[in-house]
């Protein structure tokens, strides 16, 4: 099978799908930003605070383009859509799933975080970016999942259900 990537906002539950996925399908899970920290050897405020976002996009890319292709379940950082090449990328060789969340479930998740730089930058309005990224996740993704109000279990088991009906199914 080809592998399955997540794709949506910060605080959509990209990582906890994708692992809830992996034992679904007992597949190997990757993360994209954990494999950044690991190659980079930094954290990912340390990489936006000392060289930048767009240096951050560019680590992004290059190990997007280098995740494996088949039998793998991998969780994206929710700005992996900004980039053209990157949808080109995602939708030529991956199964793309949309966590499609609203901005209040967002909004309460994350309102003690403070690990994402984005997230936590006063000066950027996190809601206009969310609405200007939802066209890019729906232009890149195969499946399209609602999240509000649902349990994990209900989630995967969605896609399971939409994975199927492609007849893409492993
Ligand atoms: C980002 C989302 C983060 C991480 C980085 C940038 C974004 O990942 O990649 O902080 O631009 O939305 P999560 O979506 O896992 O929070």
């Amino acid at each position: 099978m080809k592998s399955i990537y997540l794709i949506g906002f910060m605080g959509s539950g990209k990582t906890t799908v994708a692992n809830g996925l992996s034992q679904a399908f007992t597949k190997e899970v990757l993360d994209t930003d954990e494999i950044i920290v690991q190659k980079y050897h930094q954290s990912i405020p340390e990489i936006f605070q000392q060289k930048g976002e767009s240096t951050f996009r560019e680590y992004e890319s290059s190990v997007l383009f280098q995740t494996p292709t088949e039998d793998t379940i991998i969780a994206t950082g929710g700005g992996i859509i900004e980039k053209v090449s990157n949808r080109k990328w995602l939708k030529e060789n991956g199964i793309s799933v949309f966590l499609k969340t609203s901005w209040e479930e967002i909004n309460q998740r994350l309102i003690n975080d403070t690990d994402r730089p984005i997230w936590n930058n006063q000066s950027r309005n996190k809601k206009i970016l969310l609405e200007e990224r939802i066209p890019k996740y729906e232009e890149v993704a195969d499946i399209i999942v609602h999240t509000d109000g649902k349990s994990i279990g209900d989630i995967v088991k969605e896609i399971q259900d939409k994975l199927l009906e492609m007849n893409k199914s492993i």
